[in-house]
């Protein structure tokens, strides 16, 4: 058990590079077990546990995966097994892509249902009406999802809610069916983009991806490719939040400004100054800024992933500010952590209500999800006095080096070990 101890207060100055996106690196990760032929050489893969896990999990399966510091080497040449169900495989959300990887490639899978932040129901209802309609069977039992088809065809999905997971896993499985396959209404988050881009890469016929309407005309086999994923829009926006919260003058490199949009106009809208370059945004911040109101929404609107950190800016930003939840029913479990530390927010179903405060003050907090995690590290640096966060693992499974990352920007943060 680690936990992380900041000393508050200091602002931020220097420049930090982003690392690849997890939410692409984990579904390129299972679209690359269904090359037959050739071996994908994928680089930017960020260093985190959810990484490592969707590596295991591949490894499991019967593929070879070479790991260097940022690349991933895998052959799935050899890969005969259609079933993952391991502690993995039910740890982290992710291993749902293996689902529409290996119904495409066997025409049959059998994968534990998955785990993840607690941060609501999260149904896979559109994943299955994806995979039906291609033609496949679907039951789930004894906790998994079973698929099988006698053949893939493609064929017209309508998704009902924009999904991130059911856009990727459906596009995976039609990759390979026969035919053509529309996909309407689909998530155009830059990580679908980015797995459509490999899944081209690798021989695929998918085009659209990135707007309201997906087509994809199914392919005989995939080959090996070489590839690189794309910037973390999630790990850049955090920083960037970072920087307005402390105060000070942050470059965030190895950037796409382009999706990091509706954080640069909140931000810039709270007071704070953006300056975008070619693949780098500048955060200069000085003095409190102004209170906003947040609604989350599917890309390009404001990234969920992100309204933890906000949240955080929020509580110490003048006025009242409000933050409206709409993708996820229960993503406000940071709230009782910033309280103990002096925030003044009051949680209405997917509402939260924040009356800004002067400051925060240090305190021993945990982190009770993935980007709660990175919410209470950057109240840690902001409070006065020292902030000791527990329950990091949830950190590490998406912020590669955080701590590093945030010293080499000045500020006093170390990672401790605890006894349970
Ligand atoms: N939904 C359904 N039915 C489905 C699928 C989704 O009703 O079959 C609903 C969900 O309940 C939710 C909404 O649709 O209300 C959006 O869910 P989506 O499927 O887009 O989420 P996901 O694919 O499970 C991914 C990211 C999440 C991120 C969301 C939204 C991965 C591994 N996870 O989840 O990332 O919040 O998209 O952008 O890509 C994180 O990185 O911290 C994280 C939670």
């Amino acid at each position: 058990m680690e936990k992380l101890i900041i000393n508050g207060g200091r602002p931020l100055f220097g420049d930090i590079d982003i690392n690849g996106a997890k939410n692409a690196a984990v579904a390129i990760i299972p679209a690359a077990i269904m090359a037959s032929e050739g071996i994908c050489v994928i680089d930017n893969i960020p260093d985190i546990e959810d990484v490592n896990c969707i590596e295991r999990i591949v490894e499991n399966l019967g593929c070879t995966v070479k790991r260097t510091k940022n690349s991933l080497v895998i052959d799935s040449t050899l890969l005969n097994k259609f079933s993952a169900c391991t502690e993995d495989v039910r740890k982290m959300r992710a291993s749902y892509y293996l689902i529409g990887a290996l119904l495409g490639r066997f025409k049959e899978a059998r994968v534990e249902l998955p785990g993840g932040c607690p941060i609501g129901v999260r149904p896979i209802d559109q994943h299955i009406k994806g995979f039906e309609a291609l033609g496949a069977k679907v039951k789930i039992e004894h906790g998994s999802v079973i698929v099988k088809a006698e053949k893939l065809i493609g064929a017209n999905v309508f998704f009902d809610v924009v999904s991130v997971g059911a856009t990727i896993n459906v596009m995976l499985a039609a990759t390979l069916a026969e035919g053509v396959t529309i996909l309407e209404n689909p998530a155009r988050e830059p990580h679908v983009v980015d797995v459509a881009n490999f899944l081209n890469s690798m021989g695929a016929n998918i085009k659209g991806a990135g707007t309201d309407v997906i087509r994809i005309t199914g392919v005989d086999k995939l080959k090996g490719c070489n590839y690189s994923v794309i910037p973390d829009q999630i790990e850049a926006g955090t920083y960037m939040i970072a920087a307005a919260a402390c105060g000070g003058e942050v470059a965030i490199k190895n950037v796409i400004p382009k999706h990091l949009e509706s954080i640069s106009a909140k931000l810039t809208e709270m007071g704070a100054e953006v300056i975008e370059e070619d693949d780098a945004v500048i955060v200069k911040s000085k003095g409190r800024l102004k209170g906003v109101n947040i609604k989350t929404s599917p890309y390009p609107g404001f990234p969920t992933d992100v309204q933890q950190p906000m949240c955080t800016l929020l509580a110490i930003a003048e006025g009242r500010s409000i933050i409206n939840e709409s993708i996820w029913e229960s993503r406000f479990k940071h709230v009782d952590e910033l309280k103990k530390m002096g925030a003044s927010v009051k949680v209405e179903g997917r509402t939260a209500i924040i009356d800004g405060v002067n400051k925060l003050t240090g305190a021993v907090v945990k982190a009770t999800d993935l980007r709660a995690g990175a919410a209470m590290v950057i109240a840690g640096l902001i409070a006065e006095g020292k902030t000791e966060i527990e329950n990091i693992e949830h950190i590490d499974r998406g912020y590669p080096n955080i701590e590093s990352k945030f010293k080499q920007l000045g500020a006093s943060i170390m990672r401790e070990t605890c006894e349970e």
